[in-house]
Parts: C-alpha cells; sequence; structure tokens
C-alpha cells in the first residue's frame, strides 16, 4: 500500500460525522424558516417530505393576527400523496436547545414537534438524494388555535385582513410565495393564494 501524504482521513470523518448524525440535527423548514430562518445552521439544503401538504391552515393569534381577528399560517396536513418541499437545516448541537426554544417560543400557538424523514437534495440535478431523519413543527387540528380547511377565496380575505406582532399576514403570504419560487418549488395552494390576495391589495 503507498502512503498518501496529502489524504487526511481523520479530518475528512470528523466532517462527515457532522453531517451524518449525533453531533448535528436536521430541521426541515416550510414556512417562515425558508424565508426568515434566523438560526445558526452550518448547512442548508432542499428537502422534501412525503405523506404531507403544506397548508394555510393554522390559525395565528400571536404572530400575524390577534385573538380576536386571527391570522392563518402553515402548517403540514397529512396526504398519503402528498410532498411538501423546503429547506432542511443542518443544526450544530450545541445550538440546538437553543433553537428549539426560541422556536417553540416563535411558534408557540400550537405547534409541537416531529421526527420524520427527509428526502435531501434537488431533484433537478444529477446528485444522489439521501434520505436522513429530520425534526418538523406542525399544528395539527387538535389545537386551540387550528383553522382548517376552508376556500382559497376565504383564506385570501382573512390573511389580508390580518395583522398581528410580527407583522402583516400578507408580508407572511407574499414572502413566502417569493422564497418558494426563488427556490423553484411548486406550490398550486400557495401560489393561488398568492394571486388571490395580489388582486385584493389591487383593488383597495
Ligand atoms: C417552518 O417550517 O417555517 C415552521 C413552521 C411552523 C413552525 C415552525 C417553523
Amino acid at each position: 500500500m503507498t502512503t498518501d501524504m496529502h489524504h487526511h482521513p481523520e479530518a475528512q470523518t470528523q466532517e462527515q460525522d457532522l453531517a451524518n448524525e449525533e453531533s448535528a440535527t436536521w430541521l426541515f423548514g416550510y414556512g417562515s424558516l425558508i424565508w426568515k430562518p434566523e438560526l445558526p445552521f452550518v448547512d442548508a439544503q432542499p428537502a422534501r417530505i412525503d405523506g404531507y401538504l403544506r397548508r394555510f391552515w393554522q390559525g395565528s393569534e400571536d404572530h400575524r393576527g390577534t385573538p380576536e381577528a386571527p391570522g392563518r399560517v402553515v402548517t403540514l396536513v397529512p396526504d398519503r400523496q402528498g410532498r411538501c418541499d423546503g429547506v432542511a437545516y443542518l443544526m450544530n448541537n450545541v445550538d440546538i436547545e437553543q433553537t428549539f426554544a426560541q422556536l417553540d417560543h416563535r411558534e408557540k400557538n400550537g405547534y409541537t414537534r416531529l421526527t420524520l424523514s427527509l428526502k435531501l437534495g434537488s431533484e433537478t440535478t444529477s446528485e444522489s438524494q439521501e434520505i436522513v431523519q429530520g425534526i418538523t413543527y406542525i399544528a395539527n387540528e387538535n389545537n386551540e388555535a387550528y383553522r382548517g380547511p376552508a376556500p382559497i377565496k376565504q383564506i385570501a380575505e382573512e390573511i389580508f385582513h390580518s395583522v398581528g406582532p410580527s407583522g402583516t399576514n400578507i408580508e407572511y403570504l407574499l414572502e413566502l410565495a417569493e422564497a418558494l419560487r426563488a427556490r423553484a418549488i411548486d406550490d398550486p395552494h400557495i401560489f393561488a393564494l398568492e394571486t388571490e390576495v395580489l388582486a385584493l391589495l389591487q383593488q383597495s
């Protein structure tokens, strides 16, 4: 066997350790985390989950609305044939507890953490896709702020009129739609709402 002086197997192993497991955790973002991560992540990758759809079905009484006039924000809704494209952030585990504490505060209105399989990487390039376990935040129909399904025009009206401590509900929707477009992610539900809300803005 020849000795390769330029090969440093140990250094490579450390990098892979971080990316693989134990010292780091993948966090899947599908909402505000896409356009406003504000996380100390060490890597970000396009990622997708199967079996869920992104829907503006969660009420927001603390960020994009008020208890009297709740706004709407996205959650993941189980759907056998569904998929949701987003972004996976790799978090160093030394930062993770603080990150969860921040997110638990930021998303306290009904979301809980869930571990699920993420498919990492872009489908449009020839890079191989990797499946990892990751954590995401989901608000199901059992939380008090849950709003559930409604016609697109009605959801658009609610978004159009809602404002909370974090800003307008319109901003949340338009930033999300823009971020999805920038990443070449198609999501008919989001883009239909964007179209409706832009029409309402034009009329106002
Ligand atoms: C997000 O993926 O952006 C997200 C959604 C709900 C709660 C926390 C984060």
